[in-house]
């Protein structure tokens, strides 16, 4: 079985540090651990709920970034085949690294270009963490038209851990993650404050999940199969959703 190893970063530009969602001296190392644990999570993810290996399946990276994932997945297996963002300098940036992969800019808010059940696969990680309530619902019923019959979604969602650490960094304690309690959290299920950047359009933030609200919530488009707790990193939830026959 093919593993995964950091070997991937020598076969890529990395991104520009701007670009690379970390500011600090040893950005590249984290970036590279980082999109190597998660691309291996995912890889095992898919091939185990899905009972096939990657290769065999088409496969979207919803909100790819710089392709943090998307860059190892592609090394070692071609995969995904389609990565798609909001944020149009990553998308030019991606483009190149992975040319058979398609990189597609897209909007904010849905539909996705992509015709009816046209992916066995969707992996998305840390992109319902920054949905409001109303777009994480429409985002849910898209990744479900997109996906055939059986398929399988893998979104990450955060809750108590990372709802720990926003109440004690200083920058999200401000935003008023220090007022959310975990009790309020299980109460309220979700959880969404805005960023300041967005302020107004009430659409963009962070958002945290009791894993409760989504087996109740997001049962309501697909069958939650999983819930992961701290898969990604130890901080985020891998949600294992299926699309009924
Ligand atoms: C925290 S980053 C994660 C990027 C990548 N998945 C990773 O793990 O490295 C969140 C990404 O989601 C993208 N995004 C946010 N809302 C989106 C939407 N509605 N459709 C597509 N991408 C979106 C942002 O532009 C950003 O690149």
């Amino acid at each position: 079985m093919t593993e995964i190893t950091e070997d991937w970063a020598a076969a890529f530009t990395l991104p520009e540090p701007g670009n690379m969602m970390e500011n600090h001296a040893n950005r590249e190392q984290v970036f590279i651990r980082q999109g190597t644990r998660m691309a291996a999570t995912i890889r095992t993810c898919i091939e185990t709920y899905t009972g096939r290996p990657i290769t065999d399946q088409r496969i979207l990276d919803f909100g790819c970034g710089v392709g943090r994932v998307a860059m190892p997945l592609y090394h070692y297996f071609r995969k995904p085949d389609v990565c798609v963002d909001v944020d149009a300098a990553a998308i030019r940036y991606l483009r190149p690294q992975i040319p058979d992969a398609a990189c597609r800019v897209t909007r904010f808010d849905p539909p996705l270009p992509f015709r009816d059940r046209a992916f066995d696969a969707v992996f998305s990680v840390s992109i319902w963490t920054h949905l409001n309530a109303d777009s994480a619902e429409a985002w849910l019923a898209e990744i479900r038209r997109i996906l055939k019959p059986g398929g399988y979604a893998f979104l990450t969602t955060s809750s108590y851990t990372m709802l720990q650490i926003r109440r004690s960094n200083m920058v999200t304690a401000a935003l008023g993650w220090a007022e959310v309690s975990d009790e309020m959290l299980r109460e309220t299920g979700f959880v969404f404050i805005e960023t300041p950047s967005t302020r107004g359009t009430g659409t963009y933030g962070l958002a945290s999940h009791d894993p409760a609200y989504i087996r109740r919530e997001w049962s309501r488009h697909m069958e939650v199969v999983d819930i992961l707790p701290g898969a990604i990193l130890g901080g985020q939830d891998m949600n294992v959703l299926r699309k009924g026959d």
